[in-house]
């Protein structure tokens, strides 16, 4: 699968030696490098059925419904390009896009009161540690510049590579529980460590 580079002017949220974390936007080679990350076998196993039948889909969804998350929110929620730098000091220009990271938080009573994080790194790039250092730096980026009283992670009970990423990234595990976010499905429950509890704080059912 060829690797779009990214547009030379997507803002960038945060970066670590490794990795950048940038805006996406409906340009084609946003859509068609979304539309093949979320089209993988890992995808579709894991998250359900890809939400695009072709870039045109991609597109469609980063003019609409991401720009809209973008813009309620000023720019601090929604999801974001990672891509890989292939030295410590390469600008974004020079890296080579390898998957995305999220950062959502809906309104209550249907969201929650603090963000939740969610990754998804092209297969050829997996197993080298790239989810775990953008889930940490997302949480750093959530905690310190946005002041957020916290991070979930949610994901299917049975994935369990997503399960690891979110341990090491610093969440525990609170147990499963059906989720209205995710419409009644049962899921795996992450909490930042020092979260309350009670998670009902947060918004969380049951
Ligand atoms: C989940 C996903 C993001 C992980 O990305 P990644 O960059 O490979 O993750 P990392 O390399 O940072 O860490 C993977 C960890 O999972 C472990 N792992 C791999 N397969 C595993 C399995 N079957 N069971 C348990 N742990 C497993 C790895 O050993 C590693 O842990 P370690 O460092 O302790 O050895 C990637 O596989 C993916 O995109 N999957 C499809 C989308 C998805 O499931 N997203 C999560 C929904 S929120």
């Amino acid at each position: 699968m060829p690797t779009p580079a990214p547009t030379p002017t997507s803002p960038i949220l945060t970066s670590t030696p490794r990795l950048h974390i940038s805006l996406l936007s409906p340009t084609p080679t946003h859509s068609a490098f979304l539309h093949d990350l979320w089209t993988t076998p890992d995808f579709t196993t894991s998250c359900g059925p890809s939400p695009f039948k072709n870039p045109d889909d991609a597109t469609a969804f980063l003019t609409n419904r991401l720009q809209s998350i973008y813009t309620t929110s000023n720019h601090q929620r929604g999801i974001f390009l990672l891509s890989r730098r292939p030295h410590p000091t390469a600008p974004l220009v020079e890296s080579v896009p390898i998957g995305t990271i999220s950062l959502m938080q809906g309104t209550p009573p249907d969201g929650y009161r603090v963000p939740d994080i969610g990754f998804c790194v092209l297969p050829a790039e997996s197993g080298r540690g790239y989810a775990t250092e953008a889930g940490r730096a997302m949480v750093e980026y959530a905690c310190t510049e946005l002041g957020t009283a916290g991070v979930f992670g949610f994901c299917d009970v049975e994935n369990a590579r997503s399960r690891r990423v979110l341990e090491k990234v610093g969440l525990e595990d609170r147990g499963e529980r059906a989720l209205r976010a995710f419409g009644g499905r049962r899921s795996a429950v992450y909490a930042l460590s020092g979260m309350a509890a009670d998670l009902g704080v947060y918004g969380v059912e049951g």
